[in-house]
């Protein structure tokens, strides 16, 4: 049961059958019946459709398609349909379209083309939701909400006038006069000084960098206005619709939006997982986004709201989903916590900018390969039901920052050729490896229960999360923090003495200068056994203030200086790295720190093979086994009497996995 919402897991997709004549929607519920859906998003782009003209709403096709559905045993995730608006109203008010840096106004004909602080887009969304939540209230067929789609996947900033005075509104709050902005803003520098408020602007086109400050702010400002939006609608539909839920659907890595900010305000966590089949990076970084997405709904089961049956359409190369690709990327997203399992979307479109994107149902019907697994997905996912609802267990936390994240990639930042979530991914990676369960941390999240934490780059530190972070050292926790770490505060300033400012005293040292290296550059480390180790592009030049060194680099400027550490504080440690490990290293550093951490693996390392747990309240605990590739690769289980969880037929004391292959499995009790 996720949140209650259906029975078991759900599964199903966007549906929009006003692309359709009624005479298919009929075949859509045979077919969805067929394939076990239990869930649809409806109604997310039909805006232009329920309110024709400004002063004409038509509901009764919804009416219908919601009867059908009800009629059906088919839940609705009725969007509030806000994603698009429609042309009458750019046409009327072309305020409301959205402006971008150079001040160029978008035109109509694509969608989300709104501006997030129009009025006329708010004034317009609101009834519109209102209206769609008092007529549907007491539908049978209502399970949820979808409010809107995909914020800022289009749209992340608009640089209007509208905006603008937003931005000067929301500067005030945070400032309160212009003293203290220019201060913060080191405007003191380039003869950027603000003397009044209308000179404020957001950071539109202009010569060379801007400043730091302010488009570091643009962008908290940005994600604010537009989380106003999820905002407002949430609360209307609570006034009419409490006992039920809404989500909005999160994208996969993506930096807009601070969505520990915005999980904050939802009641689940939903979003659109797309992994490239040509990527053999794409299953990391999306068993990476599964995590996060847990993490954000502070462990909870979350949504897979989206994801492609076959192809996409949006990429240079829009490769197919070969056999078992598909159930591959569903029990990822069940193997790190989601309790549904839905894509975009049921019936592939005859026309329109996705006609060649893959659905459950694609153009060649139900009897092609894609709607067969499709099928068989859902009878497995219908035989798993009793794992719905189920949580993992995590023991090491990984620190994600969306401050760090925007600000150590600006555009001034000391090297362009290392995105955040490069680093992200090499410690969570190295931790997935190692079948060891990941929960992503933000300054808010409680820490007690986490025995390692690792920090990769936490560019941005206040003194507040230091001194948090060091009061958890002090009680017991392992700490690992990163290269790249600590180096300004809140308002950008850089912190006094450099990095790792307020981190400092913990880590025992200071970072006196950093190497950043041309990409694929590597060099040697040594962890005191003088085996050469790699490390890679990236390396700092530490003074030892205290802390015990743990490896040192072994060659180049930098020969003989330290190049890890460790400090011990009460009962915990706070550990250093001050590069980029290759796998060799990575092993020397996490081995001792897990260990020390008590952190605990799943499951024993079998190459290729990911294995996660998920716990029931009741004790019944399950594991997925996914193999990570093609061909046949055999696994040893470390206990008897498991059972396949959709036969439940004993699997003895070793299997099979084939391409893509994945197997879950009830552990006894005890
Ligand atoms: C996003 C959107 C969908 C659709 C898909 C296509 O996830 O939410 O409406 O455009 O992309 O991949
Ligand atoms: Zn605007």
């Amino acid at each position: 049961m996720i949140h209650g919402i259906v029975d078991g897991f759900a599964y199903g997709g966007d549906y929009n059958p006003e692309q359709w004549p009624e005479d298919v929607w009929a075949e859509d519920m045979r077919l969805m019946k067929e394939a076990g859906v239990n869930l649809v998003s409806i109604a997310i782009f039909s805006w232009a459709r329920l309110q024709p003209a400004e002063d004409r709403f038509d509901f009764a096709w919804l009416d219908r398609a919601m009867d059908l559905l009800a009629a059906n045993g088919i839940g609705a995730d009725l969007a509030t349909a806000t994603a698009a608006h429609p042309n009458w109203m750019s046409l009327k008010y072309p305020t409301v379209l959205a402006v971008d840096e150079k001040g160029i106004r978008y035109t109509w004909g694509s969608r989300q083309a709104y501006c997030p602080s129009s009025r006329v887009y708010r004034d317009a969304a609101a009834e519109l939701v209102r209206r769609l939540a008092e007529r549907y209230k007491d539908h049978p067929a209502l399970a949820m909400w979808h409010i809107n789609d995909e914020y800022a996947c289009h749209v992340d900033s608009c640089y209007c006038d509208t905006c603008a005075a937003g931005f000067r509104g929301w500067l005030t709050s945070r400032y309160g006069d212009l003293d203290h902005l220019n201060e913060a803003w080191g405007t003191a520098f380039w003869s950027q000084r603000y003397g009044s408020w209308d000179e404020v602007m957001p950071p539109r086109y202009t010569t060379t960098f801007r400043n730091p400050s302010q488009v570091l702010d643009y962008q908290r400002f940005m994600s604010d206005t537009i989380l106003e939006l999820y905002v407002m609608e949430r609360d209307i539909l609570r006034d009419v619709t409490p006992d039920k839920k809404a989500t909005t659907n999160f994208m996969p890595l993506f930096k807009p939006m601070d969505y520990w900010r915005w999980a904050r305000e939802m009641d689940i966590v939903s979003w659109d997982s797309y992994p490239d089949p040509h990527d053999p990076a794409s299953p990391l970084a999306n068993a990476f986004d599964h995590d996060l997405m847990r993490s954000l709904g502070g462990g909870d089961p979350f949504m897979l709201m989206e994801q492609a049956a076959g192809r996409v359409n949006w990429r240079q190369v829009n490769g197919m989903k070969h056999p078992g690709l598909m159930r591959y990327h569903s029990f990822q997203a069940v193997a790190h916590g989601a309790d549904a399992v839905m894509f975009f979307q049921w019936r592939q479109s005859q026309r329109g900018s996705e006609q060649f994107h893959s659905a459950m149902v694609p153009h060649a019907g139900e009897a092609s390969r894609s709607f067969g697994e499709i099928r068989n997905l859902g009878v497995e996912l219908a035989a798993l039901a009793p794992m719905a609802g189920s949580r993992i267990d995590a023991d090491v936390g990984l620190y994600v920052d969306y401050d760090s994240w925007w600000s150590s990639e600006f555009e001034t930042a000391p090297t362009s050729s290392a995105p955040y979530t490069a680093d992200l991914l090499l410690w969570y990676g190295a931790l997935r490896d190692r079948n060891l369960p990941v929960d992503m941390v933000s300054a808010d999240t409680p820490l007690e229960g986490y025995r390692l934490l690792v920090v990769p780059r936490l560019f941005l530190i206040s003194e507040a999360l230091a001194e948090r972070l060091e009061a958890w050292v002090a009680s017991g926790g392992v700490l690992l923090v990163t290269a790249g770490s600590a180096w300004i505060d809140e308002t950008t300033a850089v912190h006094p003495g450099g990095a790792p400012g307020p981190l400092r005293s913990l880590l025992g040292l200071q970072v006196a200068d950093v190497d950043p290296l041309p990409p694929g550059t590597v060099f040697t480390v040594d962890f005191g056994d003088h085996r050469a180790l790699d490390g890679r592009d990236w390396r700092e030049e530490l003074v030892v203030e205290g802390a015990e060194t743990l490896a040192v680099y072994a060659e180049g400027p930098m020969a003989g200086r330290t190049a890890s550490t460790v400090n011990r504080l009460g009962t915990g440690e706070a550990r250093y790295v001050s590069f980029r490990p290759g796998p060799a290293a990575m092993e020397r550093i996490l081995e001792p720190a897990l260990r020390i951490a008590g952190a605990e693996a799943v499951f024993p390392v079998v190459p290729g093979v990911h294995v996660t747990r998920r716990r029931a309240d009741d004790g019944r605990t399950w594991l997925v086994l996914l193999h990570q590739g093609t061909g046949e690769v055999s696994v040893d289980l470390p206990r008897a009497g498991c059972r396949d969880a959709v036969d439940g037929r004993d699997v003895g004391s070793s299997l099979v996995l084939g391409d893509w292959g994945v197997r879950v499995l009830e552990e006894p009790i005890g």
